[in-house]
């Protein structure tokens, strides 16, 4: 079965071609970072404006990059949650157009469920695993049960991982989006120039849970507090202790849900699963009692509606489609215990 995906939830503009729920035939990934650069973050107006000029273009590339034509798609998968909604509209109202012209399937897919299927874009993960998933929006700890069930055991209380580096390179002036600007500076910085604190979220419900807001917090208003004076508070250093401590938080918790649940394999996904330090950490835990641990390639980490189509292919073909009153949702609900 041949899927087209479309993804329009943030400011990558989209659409890919995925045979049989595995096979990359094409992936279209339109960015618009140059347009939002001026702002330093994504300006939600005219990311769905610009996606409303570009969908047909990236729709029409990816129909030529994969040799195929409408006549050859079996179904249309769209992304319809969560994310900004202008942006979600464009996309779910250009599927659904599609859909209804040629008459073909459509599945509104869940943008984080996407990413934690990514992985089975590339290599045949086994399931149940725990998944990482870290992007500008969301920080997930879960067990990953099946492509559409997964068990939330911990999140951000405040701040998405990838927000805060966001943030911290927006007020530092370092570059957008700041995610792999930071993790480029910090390759040069000693993370030793600053202790910045960690919180100290590990009891009951919290266990698994992240905070973001006071780390971002510290690094931007209190450096002098958290300085170590043998070092100069250069951009770089600040970037490594800032990025020594987003990480080490992160793997704290993957480590405690490993233990706890006997779960073996550790897979990440979301734009922040590219970066190098998250990596390596993640990998290291590879070496430790069995664990398994698998990435997508960096393309399949950030938003890309290869993603979409992959998991769209098991929706359609478990009869979960929608018609014409598909809608698109900013949030999705039951992000603590059970999802979705
Ligand atoms: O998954 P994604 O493309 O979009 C969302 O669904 O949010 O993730 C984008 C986020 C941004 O916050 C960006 O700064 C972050 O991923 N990011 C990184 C790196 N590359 C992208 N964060 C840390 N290190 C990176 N190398
Ligand atoms: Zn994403």
């Amino acid at each position: 079965m041949v899927v087209m995906g479309i993804e329009t939830s943030c400011d990558e503009c989209s659409v890919s071609i995925v045979a049989d729920g595995r096979t990359i035939i094409s992936n279209v990934v339109a960015t618009q970072i140059d347009i939002h650069t001026p702002f330093s973050g994504v300006v939600p107006e005219i990311a769905s404006r610009t996606h409303t000029e570009w969908i047909w273009e990236v729709t029409e590339k990816g129909l030529d990059e994969a040799g195929t034509s409408f006549s050859q798609i079996d179904g249309i998968a769209v992304t319809n949650r969560p994310g900004m909604i202008g942006s979600l509209l464009v996309g779910v109202c250009f599927a659904k157009g599609l859909a209804f012209s040629l008459g073909k399937p459509l599945a509104g897919v869940d943008h984080i469920l996407a990413h934690l299927y990514a992985v089975q874009l590339e290599r045949q993960v086994e399931y149940p695993y725990i998944g990482v998933l870290v992007s500008g929006g969301h920080t997930l700890i879960c067990i990953v049960n099946d492509y559409a069930a997964i068990e939330v055991l911990g999140t951000t209380i405040d701040d998405a991982c990838g927000e805060a580096y966001d943030k911290v390179a927006k007020h530092f002036g370092f570059g957008y989006p700041g995610g792999a600007v930071i993790d480029s500076l910090a390759q040069k910085g000693d993370r030793r120039a600053f202790s910045f604190p960690l919180p100290s979220l590990h009891k009951g419900d919290h266990a698994y849970d992240v905070s973001y807001s006071g780390l971002k917090t510290a690094v931007i208003n209190q450096l002098d507090q958290f300085h170590n004076s043998e070092y100069e508070k250069t951009n770089e250093n600040i970037a490594a202790a800032f990025q020594h401590a987003a990480i080490t938080m992160l793997i704290n918790r993957v480590k405690r849900a490993v233990k706890d649940t006997g779960v073996k394999r550790i897979v990440a996904g979301g734009g922040v699963a590219a970066n190098s330090l998250l990596r390596k950490d993640l990998n290291e835990l590879e070496g430790i009692s069995g664990v398994e641990v698998h990435f997508p390639s960096l393309s399949l980490c950030t938003d890309n509606a290869a993603m979409i189509a992959g998991l769209g292919y098991h929706l359609i073909k478990s009869g979960e489609i929608q018609g014409m009153e598909l809608n698109a949702f900013s949030r999705v609900k039951g992000m603590r215990k059970t999802y979705p």
